[in-house]
């Protein structure tokens, strides 16, 4: 027997067309001036919208300049060496974009026409609702909603939602049909882009600039100065995870690892080693801590000790494949994690 579901009715805006062309008279005037807006095209929006991702627009800009300089259209990037793609996006981490990215790339440079919906654009590596509605709206005019973090606050705010969501991906799916609801047939990537640009730059998470909002007399929590309420996301903990890492230096020459035989997402990008070769031998006597580096991935928050084992010479063991002595040329040219570059900069100031 079917299930039989309430649904509830959407929320409406009692004018949402004035909802609509306030917002967009705003951005016009307002809108940043970013470089993929400049002669936009298809492999611009793609590239743009991929780097965006879980990064903020600040973080970008200077790795899209590189990037368009470096891989100015699909055919480029298609023939380009997955080290060097990769190479590319060092320092933007979730590496794994820059290789669906590249992916990508290869089927879309044989392409005679780009596929046109959603749902041709979500078979595509890499591809998932966000980008596919981003795609399709800015580069093609489809009327399709986007519905990142930035709508959420936005939509919650306007309708003073109180619902309570598990997260911030389950708030983005439940709130998917309220944006599609209100998006503008018209101008739908510039609308889109308008919702995300007021989340970015006046619906802040934390003191929101309601008095300045273009849409503020629409917004519900707004007009009464309770923005802030909203969106209602359950907190929840960090996993803590502890790693030590070891700084083993010859000379110019630093150890570095990277395993290069598995499927991980980390393959090819070298970091400071977290294991040491079986050959390595040390006496406790040439330990020494360098201190605690902390940063958070997704929802595990990280303790790396980085620990100094001096008293090797560089020829002293057989490496395997996964280790690598690098001077200070060869870590310009290998992919580094982001982190561990500024690491290895700030300690190698010390002693390298
Ligand atoms: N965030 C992600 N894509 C964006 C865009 N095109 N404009 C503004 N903010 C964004």
């Amino acid at each position: 027997m079917k299930k039989n579901k309430t649904k509830h009715p959407l929320p409406r805006l009692e004018d949402s067309s004035g909802f609509r062309s306030s917002l967009l008279a705003w951005y016009d005037e307002y809108k940043r001036d970013l470089p993929w807006r400049a002669k936009p095209s298809l492999y611009k929006t793609v590239i743009s919208e991929f780097m965006l991702q879980q990064t903020r627009v600040s973080t970008v800009l200077p790795y899209f300049d590189r990037w368009v300089n470096k891989f100015p259209d699909f055919q480029t990037l298609a023939v380009a060496s997955e080290e060097k793609v990769v190479k590319a996006w060092e320092g933007l981490g979730y590496y794994s974009r820059a290789r669906n990215l590249h992916k990508l790339a290869k089927i879309a440079s044989i392409w005679k026409t780009p596929p046109e919906t959603v749902k041709e654009w979500k078979k595509l590596p890499g591809v998932g609702p966000y980008i596919a509605a981003a795609v399709t709206s800015i580069a093609l005019e489809k009327p399709e909603a986007v519905c990142d973090g930035n709508l959420v606050r936005v939509l919650t705010r306007i309708f003073a939602i109180k619902e309570e969501y598990k997260d911030g991906a389950t708030a983005q799916k439940k709130l998917h049909p309220l944006a599609q609801s209100l998006i503008d047939h018209h101008r739908s990537g510039d609308y889109n882009q308008a919702m995300m640009e007021l989340g970015a730059t006046v619906c802040h998470r934390q003191s929101p600039l309601c008095l300045t909002c273009p849409v503020v007399n629409f917004c519900e929590s707004g007009r009464v100065g309770h923005a802030e309420n909203f969106p209602k996301i359950q907190k929840k903990k960090n996993r803590k995870k502890s790693i030590q890492r070891y700084w083993v230096e010859n000379e110019d020459f630093l150890l570095l690892y990277s395993d290069l035989n598995s499927k991980n997402k980390l393959k090819g990008i070298y970091e400071l080693p977290h294991q040491l070769p079986e050959s390595f031998q040390y006496s406790s006597g040439n330990i020494e801590s360098l201190g605690i580096r902390k940063r958070t991935i997704g929802n595990v928050d990280y303790e790396e000790e980085i620990i100094r084992i001096s008293a090797f010479t560089k020829e002293s063991s057989q490496l395997d494949s996964d280790y690598l002595w690098a001077d200070s040329e060869k870590r310009k040219e290998i992919s580094l994690s982001g982190p561990h570059r500024k690491w290895i900069e700030e300690i190698s100031l010390r002693f390298l």
